[in-house]
């Protein structure tokens, strides 16, 4: 496999951010139903007078949830066209000034050319690019800060017993029809990913709809960054419609990575977490597809957990309804024993249910 250059010297996904309608309530979602810790907040009452922003942490995947306090700006916009949805990927880079200047000479879009942002507990550097649709990419140097997250944001610890995640996974994006090549060479000349898979229609097909997909991937910041695209079909794309809700490019799905999938499901699920269901001729069948695998196949099924197998090893994995009312932005839920896969065997019981859901939506 091709050494990636990492031109902008990535260190790490530093957060992702979402644009919702009621940041509040978002917060709360996500602390009881997904198990995360609230760290940060920002708002009136730490002089923000534009937004509130919660801080959201589990394990090493931190999540913002941020709302406008008025309806004017760029992010009443975002919500106002695209609904609840992930606005920035951000990462944390050795130097935001030459990061953003070869990301720029590179063709990137500036979103926010770098500028310093300090409160009593030091100091940052902090620029932003345009990705694909409106969402963008953070690029943040801490240099020698110590608060609990951004200048502006003050510690407001909430605790959760958790869910057992550790981690993001990878974070896929839908483009529109014929934009998958451009998106994914984008990342290559830009960011310094690597094409690592692609799936064409032929992997990704049930009787009628299909899509295509290429994973890019950058090991420095170990995440991965899957980019789908529609395929024609008899019938709607999952990702057109998506496309028609989110009305434009953006994040699709995020993986949250744990490594006790049956004890995050069984958290999830207690908390009211609904999950896609696949037939029981899924688990019928499982134990020939995937031979011996570590965990109780009956906890596996009364769970609704997939399986797959591949050369290097397994993985488990299930998928979230969206989780807001436009069926766009959902999650999945990832164990790896050896597999760095993408569960390609479950593509097509996981289509035919995100089929059942669209048809349901009356969007097939
Ligand atoms: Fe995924």
């Amino acid at each position: 496999m091709k050494m990636t250059e990492n031109p902008l010297k990535l260190k790490r996904l530093h957060h992702v951010e979402f644009l919702v309608g009621n940041a509040k309530q978002a917060a709360f979602f996500y602390h009881k139903a997904f198990g995360f810790r609230v760290e940060a907040y920002a708002g009136l009452e730490t002089g923000r007078r534009d937004l509130s922003s919660y801080v959201l942490k589990q394990g090493n995947a931190t999540f913002v949830v941020s709302t406008p306090l008025s309806s004017s700006g760029d992010m009443s916009e975002h919500i106002r066209r695209h609904g609840d949805g992930a606005r920035d990927i951000a990462f944390e880079v050795e130097d935001v000034d030459r990061a953003f200047a070869y990301a720029v000479s590179q063709g990137a879009q500036e979103a926010v050319r770098p500028r310093t942002l300090s409160d009593a507990m030091g100091t940052i550097r902090h620029a932003a690019i345009r990705s694909y649709g409106d969402t963008i990419h953070s690029l943040i140097s801490r240099e020698s800060y110590n608060g609990p997250f951004l200048p502006g944001y003050e510690v407001a610890v909430r605790e959760s017993t958790g869910a057992c995640i550790v981690s993001v996974d990878h974070i896929v994006g839908n483009v529109e029809l014929g934009k998958m090549n451009y998106w994914a060479e984008w990342y290559s000349r830009v960011l310094g990913f690597h094409r690592y898979l692609t799936f064409d229609d032929r992997d990704i097909s049930t009787e009628y709809s299909a899509l295509m997909s290429i994973v890019m991937s950058n090991e420095a910041a170990a995440l991965k960054m899957p980019i789908n695209e529609p395929a024609p079909g008899r019938k709607k794309s999952q990702i057109q419609e998506y496309l028609d809700f989110y009305q434009g490019p953006g994040v699709q799905h995020i993986a949250l990575l744990t490594e006790d999938i049956i004890g995050t499901v069984e958290v999830l699920r207690t908390n009211g977490v609904s999950f896609l269901k696949v037939p029981d001729s899924y688990y019928e069948i499982l134990p020939q597809r995937v031979g011996a695998i570590k965990e109780d196949l009956k906890e596996i099924r009364r769970l609704g957990i997939l399986v797959d197998r591949d050369q290097e090893g397994y993985l488990l994995q299930i998928f979230t309804e969206p989780v807001e009312d436009r069926p766009t932005l959902f999650y999945e839920i990832i164990q790896r024993a050896g597999s760095r896969g993408f569960g390609k065997g479950n593509f097509r019981a996981l289509f035919e249910a995100i089929e059942r859901e669209q048809a349901r939506r009356g969007n097939l």
